[in-house]
């Protein structure tokens, strides 16, 4: 019922032409997926660039974070408007990275995820705990933080969510199937709380951290994980479309 979504975050890696090199090679791999949608989000630089390289593809844009503002004097930050100018139609909000390298509150990430829905882009929320908060039995409890202080207020349910422990990130520790699956089934309970049955059958929720060619059909196969956030392996076309393409 629920359509796969395969993201890729490239985090900050390629130039402008390694990007295009890269969904070059990955365009001819996936071109004959058509059951599943596909995501790349690579860094602003390379968002024009890709985005003329992706015309007529299966593939779709998004950007890795936003401002809420739609345009003065905000140095240094880029607006929804610029995003949907270059072809994106997600934003990646509350990445983990972002939370924690660079502070952004709950209350910031939901201003952005109102503004994302406000100008036309999809929000892929992201949300996760860490190892501390996992051992210390606040997964549950910082997961449910996110969720509703980030979706506070919005009237559309046009959102992806995705689950990121943040203990699995970047690390090659990934969560297993049924610890994904655990927080997964209880962030549907917490968006049906939130809107309505119907809203929570019909999101999306994304597991991400350390997902590769290797385990992301065992991942993917939970009745509640309805795709992948890919950081280091979305960087290589090869690891990339195996996992697009990974065996239901
Ligand atoms: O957004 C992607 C996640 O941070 C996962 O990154 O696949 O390199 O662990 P990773």
């Amino acid at each position: 019922m629920r359509r796969l979504l395969i993201a890729g975050n490239w985090k900050m890696h390629k130039t402008v032409g390694e990007a295009i090199e890269l969904v070059r090679e990955l365009k001819n791999l996936v071109s004959d997926v058509t059951d599943r949608d596909i995501l790349v989000c690579p860094p602003f630089t390379a968002l024009y660039p890709v985005s003329q390289e992706l015309r007529g593809s299966n593939i779709d844009l998004g950007a890795q974070n936003m401002f809420y503002e739609l345009e003065g004097a905000f140095t240094g930050e880029i607006s929804p408007l610029m995003l949907k100018d270059v072809g994106c139609s997600y934003v990646i909000l509350g990445h983990s990275e972002r939370r924690h390298i660079f502070g952004e509150t709950d209350e910031l990430i939901n201003k952005k995820v109102l503004s994302a829905l406000e100008n036309g882009l999809i929000p892929i929320l992201c949300v996760g705990e860490t190892l501390e908060d996992r051992e210390s039995g606040k997964t549950k409890e910082v997961v449910e933080r996110q969720i509703k202080e980030g979706l506070k207020g919005i009237s559309s349910e046009e959102f992806v969510i995705a689950y990121e422990p943040v203990w699995a990130i970047g690390t090659g520790r990934t969560a297993t199937p049924e610890q994904a699956q655990e927080v997964h089934e209880f962030i549907r309970s917490i968006i049906e709380g939130m809107f309505s049955k119907n809203v929570a059958d019909r999101v999306r929720i994304l597991y991400g951290g350390s997902v590769k060619p290797n385990n992301a059909a065992d991942l993917l196969a939970m009745p509640d994980i309805d795709g992948a956030l890919v950081g280091g392996a979305s960087l290589k076309a090869d690891s990339f479309s195996k996992i697009v393409k990974f065996d239901k």
